[in-house]
């Protein structure tokens, strides 16, 4: 996938409405920051690192606006508006890592036209670098794929969930890309299909070959030998473990259980030392992302449902972690995961 996610456009901020595919590939434009937000809780732009970039973004048009307004008011409007797109989603740390690298620039700035413009260059040099973060990240995981190997991977870790690339994804396109046979396992992703629709959608695309199973079908697929490794993004990277998507918890156990070797690939962007795993904000979606599917209920009336986005996977069922600077083995070695 050679297109980004994510991008600054004369009318706001361009994305690729992931809440399309794969049925239709469409671009959506928010030009206001209440839109953006909106397009991040309805999940049309997702995945961690893709969300920094987002929140970068919508500094930069939070400044757009703010410069019609009077100048006495240019930061308090645009420090209001960078509140609401910190707290757009609460469990992904990039998010709100992506807003304050841009705002505390732009409070630097004594001038609103001059802040607004250092807005928008800050906002392009985070894709930018998001995406060289990306390769490098895959070009250190590259080297743990062995060649002929099945990789399994839930929800959506590729290029549609950063600038372009992917982290878990990217490391199974620069093996790709080093000439590795590689094949791809993708768990579909329970309530809402990141898996199913987008990580299949752009390996297929890049015609590496790709299968799509149902998340309880993993255990099945690691218990007959058909997975090599598993390799995964994440939310935030605590102190003392991992968030990702609902459901990698689960596969970490189980491929702990087969000793198969479980990789988490994320850039430095996701590391939140400040926190432990107890501490963090777990998003909570709604009722009806289970209770029907299709527009036919599967739920009773009456009966609850969990809906928790994300889980946490401890440090010790974690393999390594593979990041632009190399691979972790031991958090202990690397102070940023230190208190
Ligand atoms: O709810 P989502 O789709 O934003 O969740 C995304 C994930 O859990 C990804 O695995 C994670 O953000 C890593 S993306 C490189």
């Amino acid at each position: 996938m050679q297109e980004r996610t994510i991008w600054w456009e004369e009318g706001g901020i361009g994305l690729i409405d992931q809440t399309l595919l794969p049925g239709r590939y469409e671009h959506i434009v928010c030009a206001t920051v209440p839109r953006l937000v909106e397009a991040i809780q309805r999940l049309e732009v997702r995945g961690a690192p893709a969300l920094g970039v987002a929140g970068a973004y919508g500094v930069a048009l939070a400044c757009r606006r703010a410069l019609q307004e009077s100048p006495d008011t240019f930061r308090q409007s645009v420090q209001k508006d960078a509140g609401a797109l910190r707290s757009a989603r609460p469990t992904a740390v990039n998010l709100a890592w992506g807003v304050d690298q841009v705002l505390a620039a732009v409070m630097e700035e004594d001038e609103p036209v001059a802040a607004a413009e250092l807005a928008r260059s800050l906002a392009e040099a985070l894709a930018d670098e998001d995406e060289a973060v990306c390769r490098r990240i895959g070009s250190h995981g590259a080297e743990i794929i062995p060649d002929g190997a099945t990789v399994l991977t839930h929800c959506n870790a590729g290029a549609l969930a950063c600038s372009a690339w992917g982290t878990a994804l990217g490391v199974i396109r620069s093996a790709v890309a080093d000439g590795k046979d590689v094949s791809v396992i993708s768990c579909e992703t329970r309530p809402l299909l990141q898996g199913s629709r987008l990580t299949a959608w752009e390996l297929a695309r890049d015609a590496i070959p790709v299968t799509t199973i149902i998340d309880s079908e993993a255990a099945c697929l690691m218990q007959k030998g058909e997975i090599d490794l598993v390799i995964v993004g994440a939310d935030r990277i605590c102190r003392d473990g991992i968030f990702n998507k609902i459901g990698t918890y689960m596969h970490a156990v189980t491929a702990r259980y087969h000793q198969i070797p479980f990789y988490v690939a994320a850039p430095k962007s996701t590391f939140d030392p400040s926190q432990t795993v107890g501490e963090v904000v777990v998003e909570e979606r709604g009722r009806d992302e289970i209770a029907s599917f299709s527009g036919v209920r599967t739920v009773p009336d009456g009966v609850p449902v969990r809906n928790y986005a994300f889980d946490a996977t401890p440090f010790d069922l974690v393999s390594g972690i593979i990041t632009e600077e190399g691979i972790i083995t031991s958090p202990a070695d690397h102070p940023w995961l230190l208190p």
